[in-house]
């Protein structure tokens, strides 16, 4: 078991790696490597793939096994299975829209960094309790924006964010500005038009647009 500190610096290393996150909804188990691939080369390696599809865990399996460079995450992590089934799957961290006690206790006893999901400054808290300093802010634009989590900086200043949920490339920098925030995530690198096309040039240069975003 690691500690919870332990696993906030992992997660922290993850946020670090690049100014966005791609948040990734995977249909064709045979895209998930060249597409990662795809992100890596355009500098954003910390991928989220979300367990929204039959395919995910097969998915994450292939891109921790084929894809140098990557650090691959299971996203849309809803309760304990989730998280276990992430954690064999050889995602390096797991990503949650919010938190129930049961994924938190089971977060406790796992290696696997979670990145929990918040939308108030009461479930903040209640995480910061636990020991998170790493929360992802969701859904980011509709709870709130940039403003909101600005205004969460002086009075939870122990607390870094990944906001999630509707921002895009024009949106993402004024969240970027903020000093609370780490990174973003956002569904825009990976279009399903793309995916499905197999256009891998075109997911990389959205990848290079996002990864020189600070
Ligand atoms: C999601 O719910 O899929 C993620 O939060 C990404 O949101 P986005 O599609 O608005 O980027």
């Amino acid at each position: 078991m690691s500690s919870i500190e332990q696993k906030q610096q992992a997660i922290e290393a993850a946020m670090r790696l690049a100014p966005v996150i791609p948040v990734v909804v995977i249909h064709d188990l045979q895209a998930a490597v060249p597409m990662a691939r795809a992100l890596v080369a355009g500098g954003t390696p910390a991928i989220e793939v979300t367990l929204r599809t039959p395919v995910a865990l097969d998915a994450i399996r292939a891109i921790a096994a084929e894809v140098e460079g990557a650090t691959v995450g299971a996203g849309t992590v809803l309760g304990v299975a989730d998280l276990h089934a992430a954690q064999a799957a050889g995602a390096r961290f797991a990503v949650s829209p919010g938190s129930s006690p049961r994924l938190l206790d089971a977060a406790d006893d796992s290696v696997l960094p979670l990145l929990p999901g918040v939308a108030t400054a009461s479930e903040a808290m209640a995480l910061l309790e636990r020991g998170y300093r790493h929360l992802k802010f969701f859904p980011a634009v509709p709870a709130g924006g940039a403003k909101l989590l600005a205004a969460w900086a002086s009075p939870l200043p122990q607390l870094r964010f990944c906001p999630t949920g509707g921002i895009g490339l024009s949106s993402a920098p004024e969240f970027l500005a903020l000093s609370n925030v780490l990174c973003v995530g956002g569904s825009w690198l990976t279009p399903a038009d793309k995916l499905a096309a197999g256009d891998w040039a075109g997911i990389e240069r959205l990848a290079r647009e996002a990864a020189v975003l600070r």
